[in-house]
Parts: structure tokens; C-alpha cells; sequence
């Protein structure tokens, strides 16, 4: 059988990315990695894994719904029915929600609706929680607030930094994320 076909969108470094590529038994196939930062690293990565790219520059265009146009054309070309957002770092507009509906699926670094937006890990630790977590949802019109599908605590120790607290909660992002893609192929 056929198999769904699922575009990545990523902004950075993509371990996510990574971690879905490295998933033996994924439902789906990851047939486009669309990156909103010309020399990101997740490109280089989806080199390596021979996954076609799409790269665009917001700048180059007039308004977010002219280059979510353009995103939705090559989506539709690429015969894409799933997005899984790792690390992408622009809210989705009216223009993808519509054309991705109930389809678009986004991973964040905290226990939402807890520390949500931007350097959620960051937030958490500032804060001085003694739990923060990993929470996989739908994305709609807010920000991190659409219907969440899972969610993993992560403990915060005594001594942790920001970066052993980030490890530890990538860890969690890697394991689940490909996990949580599955479950919704099914
Ligand atoms: C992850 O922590 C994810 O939860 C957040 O952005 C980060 C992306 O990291 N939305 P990477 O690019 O997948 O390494």
C-alpha cells in the first residue's frame, strides 16, 4: 500500500527532523523538508537522508499569506497530506490552517498550556518549576494552543542548567514525536 506523504517544517538545527528520518517502522514518508531559513542545518540533514527541500525566504514576498501560497502549491504538488512542525519558528496563518486542516501537528518543550510561545525551556527554568515536559498538538490560529495529542513530563533537578534540562527534554521530543506521528497514520 501506498504510503501518506508528510512534509517536515523546520527552521534550525532539525533533531526532530532527524529522529523522525531514524524511525525504522514510520507510517508515513517524509517526501518534503520545508525550511523557512536559507542554511539552516536541518538542510544539510535532509541531504544526507535524500529528502527534496523547499526553501523559501519570508522577505522575498509581500505578505505571510503570499508565501503561504506558494507553500501550499508545492505541498499540493508533492502530493502532501500531513505536516509535522519541528522547530519551525512562524505562526501558520489562515492560508496553510485551511488548505491543512486537522493535519498539521506541531511539538513544543513544555507541558501546554504552561510556558508556551518561545524559549519555553528557558521559561520553565526561569520559573523555577520543579517539573516542565513535552507536549505534541494541533496547531490552530494560536500560539501552542491548539487540541493537544500527547504529552510527557520531564523532571527539573537541583542542579540542572538550561542546557542538561534542554538534553533531557530533546530526548523526550526525539522519542515521542516519531511515536506520536504513528499512532496518527494508523
Ligand atoms: C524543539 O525543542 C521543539 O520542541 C521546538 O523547537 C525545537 C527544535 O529543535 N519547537 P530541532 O531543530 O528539532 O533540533
Amino acid at each position: 500500500m501506498k504510503k501518506i506523504r508528510a512534509a517536515v517544517f523546520a527552521s534550525g538545527a532539525g533533531s526532530n527532523f532527524q529522529a523522525i528520518m531514524e524511525k525504522n517502522d514510520l507510517l508515513c514518508e517524509v517526501a518534503l523538508l520545508v525550511c523557512d531559513k536559507p542554511g539552516a542545518s536541518v538542510l544539510e540533514k535532509a541531504e544526507k537522508f535524500g529528502v527534496p527541500t523547499f526553501v523559501f525566504d519570508s522577505e522575498e514576498y509581500a505578505s505571510k499569506s503570499d508565501y503561504e501560497k506558494d507553500l501550499v502549491r508545492k505541498l499540493q504538488q508533492s502530493d502532501i497530506s500531513w505536516i509535522f512542525l519541528a522547530g519551525y519558528m512562524r505562526i501558520v496563518g489562515p492560508t496553510l490552517l485551511r488548505a491543512y486542516k486537522n493535519r498539521i501537528i506541531n511539538i513544543h518543550p513544555s507541558m501546554l498550556p504552561e510556558f508556551p510561545g518561545k524559549d519555553a525551556i528557558g521559561q520553565a527554568f526561569k520559573a523555577g518549576v520543579s517539573d516542565t515536559g513535552v507536549t505534541v498538538h494541533f496547531i490552530d490560529e494560536g500560539i501552542d494552543t491548539g487540541p493537544i495529542i500527547a504529552q510527557e513530563p520531564v523532571e527539573v533537578f537541583k542542579d540542572d542548567t538550561v542546557e542538561t534540562l534542554k538534553e533531557r527534554i530533546q530526548l523526550v521530543e526525539h522519542r515521542l514525536y516519531p511515536i506520536v506521528i504513528n499512532r496518527l497514520m494508523k
